[in-house]
């Protein structure tokens, strides 16, 4: 069975990321897929350490917290979906700390490696982005800056689905075409 880990950085349990996230879960999951859905926010947690212990003794981050668990998901997922909002011209510090321990997924002296991961290549992320500006230049070196890192653990094919103008007073014409663009994206991948 394929596995698809969302991962939310939202605090807000019914968001603009969370419903958009939550649609294409429902699609994979109609599909057959395994989904398993993390909130970061309920997570008890701590950012990367910078110990080092994951390019020495150990294969794995050090830390054991909330975080243990949604990494090794994470790392063995056919899909990686990671839901944010933009806070501050960047994702939630929620969605942040996942990606700073992500660090441990690198293999020691990673750096000019032809396979610089421990974990499998041949991957799939999708970003969801909500953000209060309409403007779509405004904010939109988040998701290259990001996608960068990822495909060296192995995301070889990255996805974008943007809601922009996504505020608590937002149309429901931007949330309705970010759901269809949720929808075609969930028919190709999960088919
Ligand atoms: C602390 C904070 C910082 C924010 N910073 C930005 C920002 O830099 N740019 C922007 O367009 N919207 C910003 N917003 C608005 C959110 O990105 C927007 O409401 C988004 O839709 C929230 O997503 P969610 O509903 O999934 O939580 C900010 C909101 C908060 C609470």
């Amino acid at each position: 069975m394929k596995r698809l880990v969302c991962l939310l950085g939202s605090p807000k349990r019914k968001g603009n990321s969370a419903a958009i996230a939550g649609r294409l879960c429902a699609a994979a999951a109609a599909r057959g897929w395994e989904v398993r859905t993390f909130r970061l926010n309920d997570l008890s947690c701590r950012g990367c350490q910078a110990c080092m212990a994951c390019k020495g003794t150990l294969d794995r981050c050090a830390v054991q917290d909330g975080l243990t668990e949604v990494l090794a998901a994470a790392g063995e997922a056919e899909v990686l979906l990671l839901a944010s909002p933009v806070y501050y011209g960047d994702v939630s510090s929620q969605m942040k700390g996942f990606i700073d321990r992500t660090y441990s997924y690198l293999v020691p002296d990673w750096y000019g490696k032809k396979k610089p991961s421990r974990l499998a290549s041949g991957r799939t992320l999708v970003w969801v982005l909500c953000q209060g500006f309409r403007g779509e230049k405004s904010f939109g070196d988040i998701f290259p800056k990001y996608r960068r890192f990822f495909k060296s653990y192995g995301f070889d094919r990255s996805h974008l689905i943007r809601q922009c103008g996504a505020d608590p007073e937002g149309s429901t014409e931007l949330r309705d075409a970010a759901f269809k663009r949720a929808d075609a994206l969930a028919a190709e991948l999960f088919s």
